[in-house]
């Protein structure tokens, strides 16, 4: 999906707005009897469903120019068959006490962290979707975002609530905060996500949730010798003695299935050229293509 002009629709100095023209489009590919937007933020989907005749559509923010409906606190006023949200993208672009009003508690573009965001979205997104009529759509617009040089991933992290019907990319157009806040320091972002999901059951709901965790490589089989006796000469930092490497080997799943662990960790310094003998018994690691020994 790729629209460079976001077309005459909504406040295009409403930041973070979207093109009217994936409003638009969903609308005219669907054909919703009833269609209802919130995070309505600058406009754009008003008009959009304005131009198209749907005339009894529902916009709703927290924003008193679509009512102050409050996603985390108020109901879905009507159900429908067609539901568009553009979500906020975590606390990267502010929207009450900047773009509109005060600074309100239960803004979602200003949770204290990016847990408390995703926590909140996925509460607001099950909302939507249990209120939609059987057969309908609801259709989610989230950016991937980067905050402190970390990248976060909104439509990776947030649960997926609904059969998913498609999964589509979208470029991004002028995206102030690329241009702003990372212009040559990163590989900017240049697109966005559009999650369509399909309510097929009245009662039971298909949810997929992301987890996260962490394994220690060291209690893995899938790791190699070499890969261990890598990553232990970049955690000692320096040449190390076989001593020094046994003692960091010896208690990986590797070396407790193989008695002959000290013969394995010999032959494999022997058989990569990544690895040198210094002098008896002491080898140093020298990653290719670099000029510098561990
Ligand atoms: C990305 S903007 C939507 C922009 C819109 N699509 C447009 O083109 O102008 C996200 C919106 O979420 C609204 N919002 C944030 N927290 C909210 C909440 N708790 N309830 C309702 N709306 C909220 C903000 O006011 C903002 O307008």
């Amino acid at each position: 999906m790729n629209y460079p002009d976001r077309g005459k629709w909504g406040d295009t100095r409403y930041r973070g707005n979207c093109s009217g023209y994936v409003i638009r489009d969903l609308l005219e590919h669907f054909k919703p009897h009833q269609f209802h937007e919130i995070f309505a933020g600058g406009g754009t989907g008003y008009d959009v469903a304005r131009e198209l005749g749907y005339e009894n559509s529902i916009h709703l923010d927290l924003n008193p120019r679509f009512g102050n409906w409050n996603a985390l606190e108020d109901e879905m006023p009507e159900g429908s068959d067609f539901l568009f949200a553009h979500d906020p993208y975590h606390d990267i672009i502010k929207y009450s006490g900047n773009m509109w009003g005060k600074p309100h508690k239960d803004d979602l573009s200003r949770c204290p962290s990016y847990e408390d965001f995703l926590r909140k979205i996925n509460h607001v997104h099950a909302k939507m979707y249990a209120s939609l009529r059987k057969g309908g759509r609801m259709a989610i617009l989230t950016g991937d975002i980067r905050r402190k040089g970390e990248y976060f991933s909104i439509a990776r992290d947030m649960a997926l609530i609904g059969k998913l019907d498609s999964w589509i990319i979208k470029t991004q157009h002028n995206c102030e905060s690329n241009r702003k806040q990372y212009a040559g320091s990163f590989i900017p972002i240049v697109h966005e996500h559009l999650l369509i999901f399909r309510k097929d059951d009245l009662w039971f709901v298909p949810i997929k949730i992301n987890q996260n965790f962490q394994q220690d490589l060291r209690e893995s089989l899938k790791v190699t010798w070499r890969d261990l006796i890598q990553a232990t000469f970049e955690q000692i930092g320096r040449a190390a003695s076989l001593k020094e490497l046994y003692e960091v080997i010896e208690n990986t799943a590797r070396a407790k299935k193989n008695q002959h662990w000290h013969e394995k960790i010999r032959q494999t310094l022997q058989i990569n050229e990544e690895f040198s003998s210094v002098s008896r018994g002491v080898w140093r690691y020298t990653p290719k293509g670099k000029s510098l020994a561990i």
